[in-house]
């Protein structure tokens, strides 16, 4: 029986406008096509992670607006508990604007909205949850706080805890201890240790200068070049899966959710790891963030016959 997952992290609605390219400062562009999906981190994660065939609870909160309102009903209808999806009356949903270039590349602005106000009394409301569950995964998306308290309370259930420390932003020192997986993307990797890298050599040192600070396994993500990942005893190369990109949004979410997922079933570290190595490929093929999240059958497909 695979372990239960406990996400905590943001929801928003994503706006993407497909763009024919990224515009210039004061500059008025035409979009092409404006998409609006579910979205956000938090959500992205979880969701990833559920439609790989994991038990998976989130630990949210959206406003109680239109946007917000179909989002809990969606998230319901995927399995998700709704007494941990809080509604806030005060503030809006968060929205995500996301400009999306032919390339597949995308710059994303997000408005908070309601994941600024995900608070520790929110995780004090769903402790039964952190009783029950043996993985937690969470982002930087909400408060920095919450995070902290979020990865200790689930440290105390003795649960495995993956942080993925995105959209980046210093982190204090203390909340190393509490990690045992860190999946920073090369860009977040480097901002967490203050180098700069210049070719794939310089990964060993980059990860070595966060296990030291105290995380127990490190895998940086590389986009089309694969990831790095790294503990006190193993070290391992992994190349990308060759796909036609799309779009990239959400990629590091499907990556975690996958991750999470193989982790819950106990599965080796390098099988946990192309795994989700696979979801990420897989979720760069579509448009949106949550329309393109894998299924389990089709990431198991595509890793029989990449
Ligand atoms: O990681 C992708 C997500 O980042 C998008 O869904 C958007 O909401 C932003 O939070």
């Amino acid at each position: 029986m695979p372990n239960p997952i406990l996400v905590l992290g943001s929801s928003n609605m994503d706006l993407i406008l497909k763009v024919p390219r990224f515009n210039h400062p004061g500059e008025t562009l035409r979009a092409e096509s404006l998409t609006t999906v579910f979205g956000g981190k938090g959500a992205n994660q979880a969701i990833a992670a559920k439609q790989l065939g994991a038990e998976v609870a989130l630990i949210t909160r959206l406003g109680d607006d239109p946007y917000g309102r179909a989002y809990r009903r969606y998230m319901v209808e995927k399995g998700l508990h709704p007494k941990s999806i809080f509604l806030d009356k005060k503030v809006p949903t968060g929205i995500a604007f996301i400009e999306l270039d032919p390339k597949g590349e995308n710059r994303i602005v997000v408005a908070q909205g309601s994941n600024r106000f995900l608070s520790t009394t929110d995780l004090k409301e769903c402790s039964s949850l952190f009783k029950k569950t043996k993985i937690f995964v969470t982002q930087l998306e909400i408060p920095f706080e919450t995070v902290t308290t979020g990865l200790k309370m689930a440290k105390d259930s003795g649960a495995l805890t993956l942080l993925n420390p995105s959209p980046s932003q210093p982190l204090s020192p203390t909340i190393f201890s509490l990690i045992d997986f860190l999946v920073p993307n090369e860009l977040e990797a480097q901002a967490l240790t203050h180098s700069k890298m210049k070719r794939n050599h310089d990964l060993p040192k980059i990860a070595e200068n966060l296990l030291k600070r105290g995380v127990k396994n490190v895998v940086i993500t590389l986009g089309s070049k694969g990831l790095y990942f790294k503990n006190e005893r193993e070290e391992i190369w992994m190349k990308a899966f060759k796909v036609k990109v799309v779009d990239t949004t959400a990629a590091g979410d499907a990556f975690m959710g996958g991750l999470a997922c193989a982790l819950s079933e106990n599965r080796p570290m390098r099988e946990a790891l192309r795994f989700a190595n696979a979801a990420g490929a897989l979720a760069t093929t579509k448009l949106g963030a949550q329309p393109s999240l894998p299924l389990r059958k089709e990431v198991e497909a595509f890793t029989e016959n990449p």
